[in-house]
């Protein structure tokens, strides 16, 4: 999809459609909508006057224009309160005008720039937000479908604004955005494709296509250089499954210099998470090849990081493997002993994001990693808890949580932060081993948190539970159903935020 800014009359596009917008409660459309009310002779103020159209967020109006104005058709959608609209309402807009808009077959149209105009917002970050509605919004995981069963993809939008300063702007922005929205349709694609296509084997193949594309350094580690390394956790994981584990490394050098000046992003890659030995029930257990969502996003985080080049070394860490129950697979009671020394009594094997994040951790702390930021479908207690509406964030840094906190809010990707204490410390004592691997019901993504916490030496540390945000079971803005790609662009801006100069 291409994706461009014009100058020009909106009432006057060639496309087979343009779109246009409206605020809650505006009675008479000014801007382009009221360019567009006038080519039509009043019919949008009508429509408004009727109460057809009353610009709430998420609404869509169709009015053919039957030869009053050069496109055949225009939308009008609806942006809400004006003091509630910010950047995330653009996304919306353009994510479900463009979604509404090849509903109908549409394969080219306009569009105003949302926001950018009457909205007030800054020109630049408006270009990125329509870029990465549209982008994100349009995004299908079709490949196992027959072709085009679901209709043409949009091949075209053309964004119309005759401020020559504000196009510029519009255009960098534009450009920004596709990077961003792109890397995350990766991590989408990595997650939602099947288990059994989608192994560690895999995962590391897309991790050298991505290191090749974007001049990253890869390393990959098989079964018997984690032996070497003493990832005694992460091959307890991988001993279950006839799925030989990764444990996949992509390096990007932005400060040659500065070595201490870095940023580790570790993601949980269970390319499917059967429970092993303590077996999770059937029902919705094939949602659990979503299991590696955290590590499909550090792979995509770091393409789209090669892509800006931030002052900053940034390394991507992703422990790959299933977690399953084959005849050689660990028990509950079993103990392995993680990388950085310390014993870990299994008590339950489906707590295994923690087992093989250990390990990531370790050798994250092992290698010099200041900061480390790690991203994991951790808990269903943090589904419990936050909905599918916000990711878990924990931290041992409050500058460090704040900093990640903030890169998600220019995403457009919700994060709460929770409390660690020592109190909690109690609940995942173990009478054989330093610790065991479950801390009970009561805090259970506190616990599952201060646990991978006891694998980050000094590090600065983060660790993100996108359990409830890596899918979604209903379409909603520019998050089609199935897996979202979240924290990929988090983690895009969060290395430009720590990064020098
Ligand atoms: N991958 C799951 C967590 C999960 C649940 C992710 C639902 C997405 C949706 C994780 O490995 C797991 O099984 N966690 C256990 C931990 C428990 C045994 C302490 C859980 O949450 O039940
Ligand atoms: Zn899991
Ligand atoms: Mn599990």
């Amino acid at each position: 999809m291409e994706i461009k800014v014009i100058a020009g009359d909106i009432t006057q596009q060639a496309a087979a459609a343009v779109v246009v917008n409206l605020f809650d409660g505006v009675k008479k459309p000014g801007g382009a909508t009221g360019a567009v009310d006038r080519a039509l002779g009043g019919a949008v103020s009508k429509l408004i006057e009727d109460g057809e159209i009353r610009g709430k967020a998420g609404e869509q109006a169709l009015i053919h224009t039957l030869g009053k104005m050069t496109p055949e058709r225009v939308v009008v959608a609806g942006l809400g309160k004006s003091g509630d609209f910010n950047l995330d309402g653009v996304r919306s807009v353009a994510a479900e005008s463009a979604r509404y808009l090849r509903g109908k077959g549409v394969r080219r149209f306009a569009t105003i720039a949302h926001g950018a105009d009457i909205g007030g917002l800054d020109a630049r970050e408006c270009g990125r937000a329509i870029a990465e509605g549209l982008v994100l919004g349009l995004y299908r995981f079709d490949k196992y479908k027959k072709p085009n069963e679901n209709g043409r993809d949009i091949e075209e939008v053309s964004i119309v604004e005759a401020d020559a300063r504000k196009a510029k702007e519009l255009e960098a922005g534009i450009s920004e955005g596709k990077v961003l929205a792109e890397a995350t349709n990766l991590a989408r694609d990595m997650a939602n494709e099947p288990a059994n296509t989608m192994t560690p084997t895999r995962m590391a193949e897309v991790a050298l296509d991505v290191a090749r594309e974007s001049g990253l350094q890869l390393e990959v580690f098989d079964r018997s250089r984690m032996k070497e390394m003493g990832m005694g956790a992460l091959l307890g994981v991988a001993q279950g499954s006839a799925e030989p584990p990764r444990f996949i490394m992509l390096r990007y050098d932005g400060d040659p210099d500065d070595k201490d000046n870095n940023l580790g992003l570790l993601g949980k890659g269970i390319t499917f998470d059967s429970g092993g030995i303590s077996l999770k029930p059937s029902e919705k257990m094939g949602e659990m090849k979503g299991d590696m969502s955290g590590g499909a996003a550090v792979i995509a985080a770091m393409k789209a990081i090669a892509h800006f080049k931030p002052r900053i070394n940034v390394v991507g860490i992703v422990p790959a493997t299933e977690n399953m129950p084959g005849g050689s697979a660990q028990r509950p009671g079993d103990v392995v002993k993680a990388m950085n020394g310390k014993t870990i009594e299994v008590d339950n094997t489906d707590a295994e994001g923690r087992l093989v994040l250990a390990d990531a951790a370790s050798y994250a702390a092992s290698i010099g990693l200041k900061r480390i930021v790690d991203a994991a479908t951790l808990t269903g207690a943090m589904v419990v808890a936050l909905g599918n509406h916000y990711t878990g964030a924990f931290g041992n840094d409050q500058k460090l949580v704040d900093a990640v906190v903030a890169a998600g809010k220019r995403a457009g990707e919700r994060i709460w932060q929770l409390p660690m204490h020592p109190d909690f410390k109690r609940q995942y004592e173990s009478d054989v081993a330093d610790i065991k691997n479950i801390g009970g019901r009561a805090g259970g993504s506190i616990t599952g948190a201060m646990i991978i916490g006891e694998f980050v030496g000094d590090a600065e540390w983060v660790h993100l539970d996108i359990a409830g945000t890596a899918g979604t079971d209903k379409t909603k803005g520019w998050n089609p159903k199935g897996a979202t790609g979240t924290p990929a662009m988090t983690f895009v801006h969060l290395a430009s935020a720590l990064a020098k100069g």
